[in-house]
């Protein structure tokens, strides 16, 4: 409601606004020309008084002497669809308040401070007009807070380090972030709640990144650019929103989409992007018995690419990925990959002639653009390397950008600066241009733009089984339902059935490879073994990967804790079958599953695929039992789980 009378020319006044259903309740204070806010869920405090603002560099802070001039409710309770992910539908329902504020003495600047507040959240962005001699400004510090209880727990991996965004992720007090750490933040507050501070509609700007200030708040830390400044803005400018979710359990939060409820509906037409699953020239590069680089052992020659595809073709799975097809790869290509040419082919592979056989087969190829973080480099190239690819039919494309910083403007800048944010979207941009679909490795974390940019299919942006071989714990999958996917699919290479490769051992059962199709959700999904592990005896395993969908209608986590387990359900988007998949950390669990939440009476045919009573990811991970049996909605499952294991069904509606 709107209340002049009360508002206008008040520098002390206060202002709550309920979700839809009364349960969240964000306060909004301003104090002595000061704005702060907390939240409230229950009517228990989950974020306390917090201080909002922004240090301008050549200018006052803005962030005092303020008062509120105007002030607009709305409410809005829409239901829109995605054209691909982990639901169709997703709602968009709350309580809308924005506060205009301006400066009581000169210069007099205006800014909109816009609240959105939902069952299952809190969201909120500055939004700053341009106004005299206040057009182009550079940010010194966003000073916004989240003053949470400092006797919460939160799983974190680390900002600012080589590796970007693949560490493990580890359990810790809120004491230990005087180190700044990535988002989505995942945290349980001493009563009991789960939250997980994010942003979302992140564009133009550094990623924030949080820590805990000197005063013991958590606050935004923005990943600075080179020069020593946060980010510089063309104004009008609106932050990207400032996104704390909100759960009565783990698994709660585990399907909170509001990071796509925040994001604009899509501008363009993208009828023609299709999710995908495909199989790759890449992980025989990985256990050593080809190369990415030109030479005996060369992965990428035209003759490999068509083995592959013949192989997809067997395998019923529409689509390959080329990795090492091009010039740069020789010798030290993490150094030397400045000068990667992304549309001459190496000499024994011929573009042309791979496009023409995959095409006459209907298998989608995956062009591979590794840049090695050398942007200017890509840039010089990306319009013509776009084109190369769209003229010979190739209509996806996983990016790269495998160092530690990327080289823009002849300077190094992190991944999730400001000018890293930009040439990401640089390149979605381009590639919606031109039809084609983005997996992008070493990315900018996801932050739900993909519901205005469908064509961006996917991301790798944490530790993928590229990691195996030691460094990636059983845990490591049970954290990342509850952290890193909260920010959307994830890329992670499943699919490994040659688990005893000394070369690079992967520590997982056999079982638990197929439950990561059902887990880590991904618009392009990759079965990455070598197309020999599954044909002979594992084709009737690889029937699972064959049938999982890469687009669901709905998904329904089950069980789980967080670093411990995860079992969820999904359902297809063109069928009524269902799938379960389930992951345990280093420890055996036994789950009992009811199939009370299938959405028909009917019955289902259920392939179960689990870890065998000796399996264990260590010593015995091949040991596992296929079983098939009839089921319905009162029936239900007692499935054991192996140490570093895991289990699939698939429930086929008879
Ligand atoms: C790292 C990526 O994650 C991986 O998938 C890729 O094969 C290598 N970079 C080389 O581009």
């Amino acid at each position: 409601m709107f209340k002049w009378a009360n508002w206008f020319n008040k520098d002390e006044t206060e202002k709550d606004t309920l979700s839809p259903n009364g349960r969240v309740r964000c306060h909004f204070s301003l104090q002595s020309g000061q704005i702060f806010y907390a939240v409230f869920r229950d009517e228990r405090p989950v974020v306390k008084k917090s201080r909002l603002g922004f240090l301008i560099y050549g200018e006052d802070p803005l962030k005092e002497n303020l008062k509120v001039i105007r002030e607009q409710s709305k409410k809005c309770d829409e239901t829109f669809e995605l054209p691909w992910g982990e639901d169709r539908f997703i709602k968009n329902h709350y309580s809308e308040s924005a506060f205009y504020l301006s400066e009581s003495k000169s210069p007099y600047r205006i800014f909109t401070l816009r609240f959105r507040v939902f069952n299952n959240g809190v969201a909120f962005r500055y939004e700053i007009p341009p106004q005299p001699k206040f057009r182009r400004i550079t940010i010194k510090d966003e000073l916004t807070e989240f003053n949470i209880d400092l006797n919460s727990t939160v799983w974190k991996i680390p900002a600012y380090k080589e590796d970007r965004y693949e560490y493990n992720y580890e359990k810790s007090s809120v004491y230990d972030l005087e180190k700044s750490v990535h988002t989505p933040l995942t945290i349980r507050t001493p009563n009991g709640y789960y939250l997980s501070i994010h942003e979302a509609a992140l564009y133009d700007y550094g990623s924030a990144t949080i820590k805990l200030n000197e005063a013991q708040i958590l606050k935004t830390d923005i990943t600075p650019l080179s020069d020593g400044t946060k980010a510089h803005l063309d104004l009008p400018f609106q932050t990207p929103w400032r996104l704390i979710m909100l759960a009565d359990s783990a698994i709660e939060l585990t399907t909170n989409r509001l990071i796509y409820a925040l994001n604009d509906p899509p501008k363009h037409d993208f009828s023609w992007v299709e999710t995908l699953k495909f199989i790759g020239i890449w992980w025989a590069m990985y256990v050593g018995e080809w190369t990415w680089a030109p030479g005996e052992r060369h992965g990428a020659t035209t003759a490999h690419a068509k083995e592959y595809i013949d192989a997809a073709v067997r395998l019923g799975i529409s689509g390959l990925l080329i990795e090492g097809w091009n010039e740069g790869w020789q010798g030290n290509w993490l150094e030397e990959g400045v000068n990667n040419s992304f549309t001459v082919s190496t000499p024994d592979f011929d573009l042309d002639e791979v496009a023409r056989y995959a095409n006459a087969r209907k298998i989608e190829l995956v062009g591979h653009h590794e840049t090695v973080g050398f942007v200017d480099n890509y840039e010089k190239q990306i319009e013509t390397a776009y084109n190369y690819y769209a003229v010979n039919g190739v209509h996806y494309i996983k990016t790269g950008y495998a160092n530690s910083m990327l080289f823009i403007n002849g300077r190094r800048e992190f991944h999730h600066s400001q000018l890293g944010v930009r040439h990401y979207q640089k390149t979605i941009e381009l590639a919606a241009k031109k039809h084609i679909c983005l997996d992008i490795h070493e990315p900018i974390k996801g932050t739900g733009i993909e519901r205005t940019w469908p064509n961006l299919l996917s991301r790798e942006g944490a530790r993928g089984q590229e990691y195996e071989g030691g460094s990636l714990l059983p845990s490591h999958a049970c954290y990342l339902p509850y952290t890193r996917l909260l920010s959307g699919g994830m890329d992670y290479t499943s699919g490994i059935f040659d688990l005893t490769n000394t070369a690079k051992r992967v520590y997982t059962t056999i079982a638990r490879q197929l439950a990561y199709f059902v887990v880590i959700y991904s618009g392009m999904q990759m079965a990455a073994d070598r197309p020999r592990s599954y044909e002979g005896a594992n084709q009737r395993l690889f029937k699972f990967i064959q049938a999982v969908p890469t687009n669901f209608a709905k998904t329904i986590p089950l069980a789980g804790e967080i670093g411990e387990y995860y079992i969820v359900a999904r359902k297809d988007r063109y069928s009524e079958d269902w799938y379960i998949g389930g992951v345990t950390d280093e420890n055996s669990r036994k789950v009992h599953i009811s199939l009370d939440f299938l959405d028909h009476n009917g019955s289902y045919n259920a392939e179960i695929y689990a870890d065998a009573h000796d399996a264990h990811y260590e010593e015995r991970p091949l040991s596992i039992d296929v079983k098939e049996k009839i089921v319905g909605k009162n029936d239900s499952f007692d499935i054991h789980m192996a140490p570093g294991g895991g289990f699939a069904i698939r429930l086929r509606r008879l």
